[in-house]
C-alpha cells in the first residue's frame, strides 16, 4: 500500500456532498440525534443547487386546484413511461409537506397576494391527468430558487450540530469483503492530508456528470464522483443513456435561462419570427416537455429555420413582459442574459440552444435512497451501508425524461427518505465498521498512481476529447451510425486514461491531480451514457433514436443496468416498476390512468 498518514474520523452517517439532496439529508440525519458529517469539495452554498432557478415542484393548489395525483400522472408520462411507479408516487405524494417544510425551515419563497407560495407553470405540469390547461405548480423564490434552499438548508444543518468537512475530495468507497460499505477515503485539498470517514452509513449526494458533454448547463464540479466511486466499488449504473437537454442555454456560455422565463410568458420564435411550439405542441406549445422542445428546436435549426449569422440557434423572447415583472420574478437570469449574451431582455430576445442540463440515470436505488445492485443474486437487496440521493442516485423517478422543477423536489424528498430510512436501520449503539485493510489500500494506491502518473495525455487535452465526442455522439437526435462511432471513440479515448499526465506531485491544492480524479470520474459515467445509447434500439425520452424513431414497450420498458470496468461496459435490464405504492381504493391512482400511451402535447 502507499505509504500515507491519515485521520480516521468516526460517524454514524457521513453524507458526501452539500447541494440540495446532501444538505436536506445530512440535515434529517442530525435533527433524529445520528452522528453526521458531511463531506463536500466545495463550499455547502457553491454546491452546484445554488443554479437551479426557476423552482420546486408541488401541488399546493396555491393558484388554482391540484393534487398529487396529477402530479404523479404528469411525472408519468414525463418519464415516458420509463419511471418506477412507486417512486413517482412517493414524490408526487410527499412533495407538499417536503415543502412546507422548507417553508418553516425558512426558505424566502416569493408571495401571492394573500401570502401564501407563489407558484408558477412549468412544462408538462397539467391539470386533470394531462387533459387540462397547465398547471402552476412551481413553487419559486424568483429566479434563485436553489439559491435560497441551499443557504436555509445549510444553515439548519448546523443549527442541529452537523459537521463539515469542506474542500475534501471523495476518492473512494471503502467495502468490505462481503459488500458493505464503511466508509469513505478523502483527500483534504487545502492541507494535503488524507482521511478516513469510517460510519454504519453512507450517502452519495455528488450530483450529476454534465462536465462529460462540451456544453452544459453543469457546474465545472458536476463530474460524476458518486457514479465513478460506485463504478469501481464494482457496482453498477443505471439508465444512463438519458440525458437531458434544457431548451434554453445561452447560446456560446450554455448558462440556464430557466423554463420559468416560458413559465411567466416568455417564447420561442425562428428566423421566421413564428412561434415554432404553436406548430409542434397545439395545447401546451412552449410549455410541453424539455425533451420534445428541445427536439423542436433542433429541428427548426436543421430545416434553415435557425436565428443568427449561422442559422444556429433560437430566440426566446421576453421583451413583451412587463418590465416590472422581469424585475420581480426573473431578476436572476434578466443579468444573465446582460452578462453572458450581452442582451437587454426588456428590449431583445435571447439567444438560446438546447444544453446538456440533467442525467436521469444514476446509481440505483429504492424510493428510501438506498443502493441496490441489480447484477447481484438477489437484484432487490440493498447494499448495506450505501445510500445514493438527488442526481447521483436513480430512484427511478424521472425516467427516461425529467420534467421541469421535479428536480429539486427530487433532492428534498429523497434527501428527507433517506435520514427518516437511516433513522430506521442506523443501529446508534452498534460499532464503528473497521475500515476493509484490502480496499483501503487499493483506494490509496489508486490516488498514488494517479499522483504519479507519468503518461504521454495530459488531462485537459483527454477531457476536451470526452466532451466533444460526447457532444456530437450522444446529442439530441442519435442514430446507429453516430452511437456507433461515439461508442468506438469513447472506448479508445476510455483507454488513453491509462496514459494520463500528471505534471503536479504535491498535495496542497493541486487541480491538476483533482481534474485528474475527476476526469477519472467523468469517464465511467461517460462510457456508460454512449454504450447504453447505442443497444437502445427505440425512442424514449431524451433518447431520440432516428432509425427507431417510436417508443417499443414492448422490448425496452426495461432500465438499462451497466458494469462498467475499465473501457469495458456490459449491460443488462432490470423491470421498470409498474405498481403504484397505494390501491386506487386507498385514494391511490388507477392503474388504468398510468397506462402507457402515446405522449402528446
Ligand atoms: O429551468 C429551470 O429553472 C430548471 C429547473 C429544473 O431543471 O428543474
Amino acid at each position: 500500500m502507499a505509504a500515507y498518514e491519515y485521520e480516521t474520523h468516526e460517524y454514524d452517517v457521513v453524507v458526501v456532498g452539500a447541494g440540495g439532496a446532501g444538505l436536506r439529508a445530512t440535515l434529517g440525519m442530525a435533527e433524529q440525534g445520528l452522528r453526521t458529517a458531511c463531506v463536500t469539495k466545495v463550499f455547502p452554498t457553491r454546491s452546484h443547487t445554488v443554479a437551479a432557478q426557476g423552482g420546486i415542484a408541488a401541488s399546493l393548489s396555491n393558484m388554482g386546484p391540484d393534487n398529487w395525483q396529477w402530479h404523479m400522472y404528469d411525472t408519468v408520462k414525463g418519464s415516458d413511461w420509463l419511471g418506477d411507479t412507486d417512486a413517482m408516487e412517493y414524490l408526487a405524494r410527499e412533495a407538499p409537506k417536503a415543502v412546507y417544510e422548507l417553508e418553516h425551515y425558512g426558505v424566502p419563497f416569493s408571495r401571492t397576494e394573500e401570502g401564501k407560495i407563489y407558484q408558477r407553470p412549468f412544462g408538462g405540469h397539467t391539470t386533470e391527468f394531462g387533459e387540462g390547461p397547465p398547471v402552476q405548480r412551481t413553487c419559486a423564490a424568483a429566479d434563485r430558487t436553489g439559491h435560497a434552499i441551499l443557504h436555509t438548508l445549510y444553515g439548519q444543518s448546523l443549527k442541529n450540530n452537523a459537521e463539515f468537512y469542506i474542500e475534501y475530495f471523495a476518492i473512494d468507497l471503502i467495502m468490505s469483503d462481503d459488500g458493505v460499505c464503511q466508509g469513505v477515503l478523502c483527500w483534504k485539498l487545502d492541507d494535503g492530508t488524507m482521511h478516513l470517514f469510517s460510519a454504519k452509513m453512507v450517502v452519495l449526494a455528488t450530483g450529476g456528470y454534465g462536465r462529460a458533454y462540451f456544453s452544459a448547463t453543469s457546474a465545472h464540479t458536476c463530474t460524476g464522483d458518486g457514479g465513478g466511486m460506485a463504478a469501481r466499488a464494482g457496482l453498477p449504473l443505471q439508465d444512463m443513456e438519458f440525458v437531458q437537454f434544457h431548451p434554453t442555454g445561452i447560446y456560446g456560455s450554455g448558462c440556464l435561462i430557466t423554463e420559468g422565463a416560458r413559465g411567466e410568458g416568455g417564447y420561442l420564435t425562428n428566423s421566421e419570427g413564428e412561434r415554432f411550439m404553436e406548430r409542434y405542441a397545439p395545447t401546451y406549445k412552449d410549455l410541453a416537455p424539455r425533451d420534445y422542445v428541445s427536439r423542436c428546436m433542433t429541428m427548426e435549426i436543421r430545416e434553415g429555420r435557425g436565428v443568427g449569422e449561422g442559422g444556429d440557434h433560437i430566440h426566446l423572447n421576453l421583451n413583451h413582459l412587463p418590465k416590472e415583472a422581469l424585475a420581480e420574478r426573473l431578476p436572476g437570469i434578466s443579468e444573465s442574459a446582460k452578462i453572458f449574451a450581452g442582451v437587454d431582455v426588456n428590449k431583445e430576445p435571447i439567444p438560446v440552444l438546447p444544453t446538456v442540463h440533467y442525467n436521469m440515470g444514476g446509481i440505483p436505488t429504492n424510493y428510501f435512497g438506498e443502493v441496490l445492485n441489480p447484477t447481484a443474486k438477489d437484484p432487490n437487496a440493498v447494499v448495506p451501508g450505501l445510500m445514493a440521493v438527488g442526481e447521483a442516485g436513480c430512484a427511478s423517478v424521472h425516467g427516461a425524461n425529467r420534467l421541469g422543477s421535479n428536480s429539486l423536489i427530487d433532492l428534498v424528498v429523497f434527501g428527507r427518505a433517506a435520514a427518516i430510512r437511516a433513522g430506521e436501520v442506523v443501529d446508534r449503539a452498534a460499532a464503528i465498521p473497521a475500515a476493509n485493510s484490502a480496499s483501503l489500500a487499493k483506494a490509496f494506491d489508486r490516488f498514488d498512481n494517479v499522483r504519479h502518473a507519468n503518461g504521454a495525455e495530459p488531462t485537459a487535452e483527454l477531457r476536451l476529447d470526452m466532451q466533444k465526442a460526447m457532444q456530437a455522439d450522444a446529442a439530441v437526435f442519435r442514430t446507429d451510425k453516430t452511437l456507433k462511432e461515439g461508442v468506438d471513440k469513447m472506448t479508445a479515448i476510455a483507454g488513453r486514461m491509462d496514459d494520463i499526465q500528471v505534471t503536479d506531485r504535491s498535495l496542497v491544492w493541486n487541480s491538476d491531480l483533482m481534474e485528474t480524479l475527476e476526469l477519472d470520474n467523468l469517464m465511467p459515467n461517460a462510457l456508460a451514457t454512449i454504450v447504453g445509447a447505442e443497444a437502445r434500439k427505440e425512442s424514449r425520452g431524451a433518447h431520440a433514436h432516428e432509425d427507431y424513431s417510436t417508443r417499443d414497450d414492448k422490448n425496452w420498458r426495461v432500465h438499462t443496468i451497466s458494469r462498467i470496468e475499465g473501457a469495458k461496459v456490459e449491460l443488462s435490464h432490470r423491470p421498470v416498476i409498474t405498481e403504484p405504492l397505494s390501491k386506487e381504493s386507498e385514494g391511490g391512482i388507477s392503474l388504468k390512468k398510468i397506462a402507457p400511451k402515446e405522449r402528446t402535447f
